[in-house]
């Protein structure tokens, strides 16, 4: 069967395949201690539970708008102007089945081939198949691994070219956890403005800040058109499942988006669409608290962290991941006399044989890195750091 070329063009979901590889061991009986996972271990708040099944109870179960309901639009305008002073109007918004949906529909409206859109290494594992996908290439500029994966902007500058259409900012960071400082990001917006490109800024973790209160990218540049938002419901409000992420930005990719899909998706899910209404505009202690675990846990993971020789790794100051620096160890040899090349390897090398599953840094253009993510009990924390350290320890050179 000789297949569309858009689809050898990307690659399947590394971070899935890891979730897949870990409820597969776990169906055979192995113990598995899963550090890969990209979502928050929390059951979804009751209120927001509680809003679905009414929804469900009052026959909110067709289909509505393909973008969105206008109650959902409109608790959707509250929440940026309450969380991130931004002020969209209503057709300057639009919902999807999720952000990676918000952020694949937008490159589809967007880029084509001929175009090049600037990603900022390590990146999350979808951007350069959202954009690889289109036609377009991406390009990609390197960052400052000490200083929360900040651009280096002499390569920002050195990459851009004619073609240059785009620039996607995902800070905090998946999977560095990194959070730009509000004048790396005006500088990064500068230069994408001085060259007229489009700025999509990636906002999944946006109440997931540790140091500072988070800056939405597009309230430091009020002016700038070009600067587009995507949100989500996943992470912030323990969400993943329900699939709500939106978009606030130009009414005509607004409007490019919606007829996208209206073709292809119809709409959002209804039923999630009324529990995310609840979620933005009803009680945001949920948000708090989470945000506190999870800052207990991003410290208690680091100081583990801390006692495997060798590695480097810097305070992320966002997002719930590590990004520690394993280069150290490529080229040892494990017990068995088989050589760790690479990142892959040490990951593959850990899960058999400690049970613990985290995602290669291969994946997110990092080689020699490992992602682990601390959505998870302080026990499998504690347990896993200290298997992946026994496993360090293994190999030699
Ligand atoms: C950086 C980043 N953006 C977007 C998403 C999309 O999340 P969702 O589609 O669940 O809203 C994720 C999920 O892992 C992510 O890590």
């Amino acid at each position: 069967m000789k297949l569309a070329k858009r689809i050898d063009r990307i690659q399947p979901s590394a971070t899935l395949a890891m979730t897949s590889k870990a409820a597969e061991l776990r169906a055979q009986g192995k113990d598995v201690l899963n550090m890969s996972v990209g979502e928050p271990d929390f059951n979804t708040p009751q209120n927001i539970i509680n809003a679905a099944i009414d929804a469900m109870n009052n026959g909110h179960t067709r289909y509505t708008p393909g973008g969105g309901t206008k109650d959902l639009k409109e608790a959707i305008q509250k929440k940026l102007q309450r969380d991130n002073n931004i002020h969209y109007e209503l057709n300057e918004i639009i919902v999807s089945s999720g952000g990676k949906h918000s952020l694949y529909n937008a490159c589809q409206a967007l880029f084509e081939a001929g175009d090049e859109v600037i990603i900022f290494t390590p990146y999350w594992v979808s951007f350069p198949d959202f954009v690889s996908v289109t036609g377009a290439i991406p390009v990609f500029v390197k960052t400052d691994a000490e200083n929360q994966y900040q651009p280096i902007f002499e390569d920002l500058e050195a990459k851009i070219t004619k073609n240059t259409k785009g620039i996607i900012i995902n800070s905090p960071s998946n999977p560095t956890g990194g959070v730009w400082s509000d004048d790396a990001i005006r500088k990064t917006v500068e230069i994408a403005q001085s060259h007229s490109l489009w700025v999509f800024s990636d906002e999944c973790y946006e109440q997931l800040t540790y140091d500072k209160p988070f800056q939405s990218v597009a309230s430091l540049d009020l002016q700038n058109k070009n600067i587009i938002t995507f949100q989500s419901c996943s992470k912030t409000y323990a969400m993943t499942g329900w699939r709500i992420g939106y978009i606030g930005g130009d009414a005509r990719l607004v409007s490019a988006v919606a007829k996208l899909q209206g073709q292809s998706t119809s709409c959002p899910n209804s039923i999630a669409q009324y529990a995310a209404i609840e979620a933005l505009t009803g009680d945001q202690s949920c948000v708090q608290k989470m945000r506190k675990i999870f800052l207990h846990r991003r410290n208690v993971i680091l100081e583990k962290l801390n006692n495997i020789p060798n590695i480097v790794c810097d305070q992320p100051n966002g997002a719930f991941y590590v990004f520690p620096d394993f280069s150290y160890y490529m080229g040892s040899k494990t017990p068995n006399g088989k050589t760790i090349s690479n990142a892959n390897d040490l990951c593959s090398y850990i899960l058999d044989l400690t049970g613990v599953v985290s995602v290669s840094g291969e994946s997110f253009g990092a080689p020699g890195y490992i992602r682990f993510s601390y959505a998870t009990s302080d026990e499998i924390i504690n347990d896993s750091m200290n298997l992946v350290k026994n496993a360090i320890e293994t190999l030699n050179f």
